[in-house]
């Protein structure tokens, strides 16, 4: 069952029901002012970081779900009777609902006893203030008398202490109002230097700031107090909850249609400018920022500049392609995801609350695969920022915060699979833009400037930190956890409520991961091909030989009868081993020793794929491992503490699934390769929505697994990695062209039946037009007609070359 659809010309996804499985949402900014939208108009807003710098209040699973938004009331004043322009808070039944999430904007739509309304919202590129704007039409024909209720509440700014401290905080709000503009000026007087505003550009007839004063004390926003009598009742805030909500009285001829803009904006000033006189903001940059935006000439630049920057950031990679769900995918929706993740990393979302984490080093560098050829300058800067929190002994800081950009331990430390990730993420930076400077640019250790070196240096200690890291099977030792942050190998933990993410009971030096040996000498191969390029020869070769070790390693150490192990634990047990009664296969490391290639040459990559499929795969995708664990393990910790089936204890985790996926196309599977695919690829699981549940436009981290009670079920949708490695694995592998370090590789390997798969590859200046044909009795790569020798094809500035390959 579908909740709505897909238009393509206009890159939005369609919402024709309000009652979706979950709130489905979208994202508003790109740069600084961020916020969260669902369907139905919930949601918050902040600045650069969703926990210090919240502007506006959310309540997290709430009854009903999806509380807090930026609403609008709308009144009828001739029967008293009004509703809401997004459904909610009021949620009475419309006579019309579609919700359309665009790149970048939502437009909410709503008919009501012949009343059009149309909200869109949106943040204005590199503004910070984000915009709403309300269309309403009288499609009657008598003359209507509407009364218009905007509605917000503020935060009191750190989200994680506006929901606990409140002897604090139900005495600190303080707001200003001036004409059509209300102040959100909590706390500016001590050491805040900024505040937030909400205003329209129209006069009110009245106003509420306080919420009390608005909803009553013991009504709920679907029948708030100002709404039963017709107007605010201009309250001023002080303490208890500020809230802005402005009542506009509107008159419409039949036919007629009114436009009102409303800003809710962010202001930072500098301690001199902080106040107009004693006591009173200064409002001077609020009241400039607003007017710029607050005429209907000025929404409309703003949009069709999002718009046309969303143009340029696809234009990269753009496919043709008969199939309409892949491109859709590729087009438009995974770039978008990929985007919109490494912007947040896994800060804000409907699972995400915005005072968990902060900026992952693991994942922001994962994040940066499927994102570097849209901005390569931003990710330039991302790769600068995350290297300066790498420790001196190649380790790293596991999270860092986004406002401050400095490594935090709080949430864990000791992941040892981290450094690793940085490997990869520059490799592919420089791959796509041959911009080998950046590896003389210096950065510093533990944020330290004085310990400051080239980034080729942090790579190489990254590598060696694994080699100075390795157990009693000379594989590399696992620390906390390795990419799946629930086996935990040393946390030991018996108590309830103890996090698996900082409890660590036993200092070990035995336990093994054959995920991250998988990946090291995979990153190893990246980090060996660019010493060559840039003529470190002799240390590219010593590099392989560590890969060659390691390798070595794991045919003795690390594999079963038909699959490789997992790991090693505490006492040397193995996880993921045949004897195993409960998790004996695991994907990560089937995946990452077959993407390194470590059996290639006595052909037991496919068996171990073999074996992935036989044991892991299922019609909703490959589950992590199976059996799952059925009951708690001292010794394992978190993966076992999961109920059978859910995230980490054999879900699908879909962020492993393209691993599979590559280690497919490098078997040269394209069948196998794009079923993976296409069974976890939200496009084409929109015919089921109801069972997924969750936005078929954007992908979730997991989807229940075979053992779950609700096998089929997504959950945590938007901010995954497993964005970026969908996109990679699509993108580079399936359809196979992906960037080397001196030109762009030609590599598809895609199913006879997928027909013709055009391809548009901007590539550093070159434009790159590639036509894929499967199943084609003369094979080979063909340049402008003339066939070519190297499938690695150099780029020739400003030119347009013309590929053609048969497969
Ligand atoms: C979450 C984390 C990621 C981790 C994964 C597997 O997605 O953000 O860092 O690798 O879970 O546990
Ligand atoms: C839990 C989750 C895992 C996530 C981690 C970090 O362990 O199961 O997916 O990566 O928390 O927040």
């Amino acid at each position: 069952m579908k909740f709505g659809y897909f238009d393509d010309k206009n890159r939005e996804y369609v919402i024709t029901t309000p009652k979706t499985p979950a709130p489905w949402i979208n994202y508003l900014g790109s740069e600084a002012m961020f916020g969260l939208i669902s369907n139905t108009g919930g949601g918050y807003s902040f600045y650069r970081d969703a926990k210090l710098r919240r502007i506006t209040r959310y309540r997290y699973n709430n009854i009903p779900v999806d509380q807090g938004g930026r609403y609008f009331f709308i009144k009828d004043t001739s029967d008293g009777e009004y509703w809401s322009a997004t459904w909610q808070p009021v949620r009475k039944d419309l006579d019309n609902y579609e919700c359309r999430h665009g790149l970048g904007y939502t437009k909410i739509k709503a008919d009501y006893k012949d009343v059009e309304s149309e909200v869109t919202y949106l943040v204005p590129k590199g503004e910070n203030i984000e915009l709403h704007r309300l269309k309403l039409t009288n499609n009657s024909s008598e003359t209507k008398k509407l009364a218009i209720f905007s509605y917000i509440e503020f935060c009191l700014w750190n989200a994680d202490e506006d929901d606990r401290n409140f002897q604090r905080n139900l005495n600190i709000g303080e707001v200003e109002i001036d004409g059509s503009a209300i102040y959100h000026k909590t706390e500016f007087r001590e050491r805040r230097d900024h505040y937030a505003y909400y205003a329209v550009n129209r006069e009110v007839s009245s106003f509420d700031s306080d919420r009390e004063s608005f909803i009553g004390t013991y009504n709920n926003l679907n029948e708030p107090q100002a709404l039963k009598s017709g107007k605010c009742s201009n309250s001023v805030a002080s303490g208890w909850s500020p809230i802005a909500s402005h009542c506009i009285e509107i008159e419409l001829k039949p036919g007629e249609t009114d436009e009102l803009i409303f800003g809710l904006g962010y202001i930072e000033l500098d301690q001199e400018d902080k106040w107009e006189s004693k006591g009173v903001i200064n409002k001077k940059p609020a009241v400039a920022q607003f007017a710029e935006y607050s005429t209907s000439s000025a929404f409309e630049d703003a949009f069709k500049i999002i718009q046309d920057d969303w143009t340029k950031l696809l234009k990269p990679y753009q496919i043709e392609s008969d199939d309409k769900n892949l491109e859709r995918m590729v087009n438009i929706w995974n770039p978008y995801q990929c985007m919109v993740t490494f912007n947040l990393s896994r800060s804000a979302s409907f699972f995400e609350s915005g005072i968990g984490r902060g900026m992952g080093f693991r994942d922001s560098n994962q994040d940066l695969l499927g994102f570097v050829h849209q901005i390569p300058k931003r990710a330039r800067e991302r790769i600068l920022d995350i290297a300066a929190t790498q420790l001196s002994d190649g380790g790293a800081y596991h999270q860092y915060q986004p406002l401050t950009k400095r490594g935090n331990a709080d949430l864990g430390d000791g992941f040892f699979d981290d450094p690793q990730w940085l490997i990869l993420g520059v490799c592919a930076y420089i791959k796509e833009t041959g911009d080998v400077s950046i590896l003389d640019t210096f950065v510093p250790y533990e944020n330290n400037d004085e310990l400051a070196q080239p980034l080729l240096d942090h790579l190489l200690r990254a590598h060696n930190f694994t080699l100075n890291n390795l157990g009693p099977h000379k594989l590399p030792l696992i620390g906390r956890a390795d990419w799946n942050d629930c086996l935990n190998l040393n946390c030991f933990s018996d108590q309830p409520g103890e996090s698996f993410q900082t409890t660590g009971n036993r200092k070990g030096r035995t336990a093994e991961s054959l995920m991250i040996a998988g990946l090291f000498i995979f990153a190893a191969q990246d980090l060996a091909d660019l010493l060559t390029t840039i003529d470190k020869t002799e240390q590219a070769e010593k590099t392989l030989e560590t890969a060659k070790e390691m390798a070595d390693a794991i045919r003795q150490h690390g594999r079963e009868k038909e699959w490789y192990t997992r790991a090693y634990d505490f006492f040397g047990h193995k996880v993921g081993g045949e004897e195993c009664e409960e998790g004996r296969i695991y994907i990560e490391s089937q995946s990452w020793c077959a993407m390194a290639g470590v059996g290639l040459e006595d052909g037991f990559d496919r068996i171990a794929l073999d074996s992935v499929k036989k044991h892991l795969a299922t019609p909703h995708g490959i589950v992590l491992q199976d059996p799952p664990y059925s009951e708690y393990h001292l010794e394992l910790g978190e993966v076992s503490s999961y109920p059978p089936g859910y995230k980490e204890n054999g879900g699908v985790f879909c962020h492993t699934n393209p691993w599979i996926m590559i280690a497919e196309t490098m078997q040269k599977n394209p069948e196998q390769a794009f079923e993976y695919y296409k069974q976890i690829a939200p496009a084409y699981r929109e015919e089921i929505s109801e069972l997924h549940k969750q936005e078929p436009y954007v992908y979730a981290q997991m989807i229940a697994g075979k053992a779950a009670v609700r096998h089929g079920e997504a959950k945590n949708s938007w901010l995954t990695g497993t964005a970026s490695w969908n996109y990679v694995a699509i993108t580079q592998f399936i359809l196979g062209i992906r960037p080397g370090y001196n030109g762009l590789i030609i590599d598809p390997c895609i199913p006879t039946d997928l027909g013709e798969i055009k391809v548009v590859r901007y590539f550093r200046g070159t434009k790159y037009n590639i036509s894929i044909i499967a199943g084609k009795e003369e094979k080979g790569i063909f340049i402008n007609g003339k066939q070519s020798d190297s499938n690695e094809i150099l780029p020739e500035d400003n030119e347009e070359i013309n590929i053609t390959v048969n497969i």
